[in-house]
């Protein structure tokens, strides 16, 4: 583990770094929870599917530190590694995406410092998500550490075609053969159609009971 070395300083500082992120981490679950519950309360309904979430590995922060050109110390993963805390909401339709989006931004303690929207512009491989780069306030016990946590959101069929997309990238160490990358984008075209036609069935079903009360 590079980041810390046989430094004691250097061992207690990263130690910090990562009770920050795990802090950060914390409090985007909490507000996440609430939102769920409290959706739930009011429309009967739960937009959220499943959340999982993760402390990125000093190993990987190191490799993607190494990647763009930046020496492994505290202050350039602090400075460039976005993702450390990770966030991924899964959600039935896509309309919930753009309104846990917007629940995530109305709030005021969270900053939000980037979008992607890769489900208006889904990625090559086929990948969509929308991805959101927000900072957290973490209230330590002598200053205030805005902290940053990537959330991806997703649909449970988008987050399906990620996963399998992930392992098929990992299996081939990215040297994914031409057919099974065409079958891949075949699938993300897939899931897109499946996406729109739940999503107009559950509106079809919804009207249906509205107009029925
Ligand atoms: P990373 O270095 O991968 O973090 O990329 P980035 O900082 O340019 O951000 P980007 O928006 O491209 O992607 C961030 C994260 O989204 C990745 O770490 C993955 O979790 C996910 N992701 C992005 N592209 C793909 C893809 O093509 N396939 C899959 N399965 N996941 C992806
Ligand atoms: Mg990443």
């Amino acid at each position: 583990m590079e980041l810390c070395d046989e430094r004691d300083s250097d061992v207690g500082s990263w130690e910090e770094v990562i009770l920050i992120y795990r802090s950060a981490l914390k409090q985007i679950l909490t507000k996440m929870e609430i939102l769920n519950d409290e959706f739930q309360h009011v429309h009967r309904y739960n937009p959220i599917e499943h959340i999982k979430s993760r402390l990125k590995t000093s190993e990987s922060i190191v490799k993607k530190l190494k990647k763009h050109g930046h020496e492994s110390t505290i202050q350039n993963m602090v400075r460039y590694v976005n993702d450390i805390a990770g966030v991924r909401v899964i959600c039935s339709f896509t309309s919930d995406i753009y309104q846990i989006a917007e629940m995530i931004t109305n709030q005021d303690d969270i900053k939000v410092i980037g979008v992607k929207d890769y489900i208006i512009n889904p990625k090559a491989s086929g990948y969509k998500s929308y991805h959101m780069l927000v900072t957290i306030p973490v209230y330590l016990s002598d200053r205030i550490e805005e902290t940053k946590v990537e959330i991806q959101i997703r649909t449970v069929a988008m987050d399906f075609w990620a996963s399998l997309e992930h392992k098929i990238n990992y299996k081939f160490e990215g040297m994914v053969p031409v057919h099974i990358e065409k079958e891949l984008i075949e699938c993300a075209k897939m899931v897109s159609e499946l996406d729109a036609k739940m999503l107009s069935l559950n509106e079809e079903v919804l009207s249906i009971s509205e107009n029925q009360k």
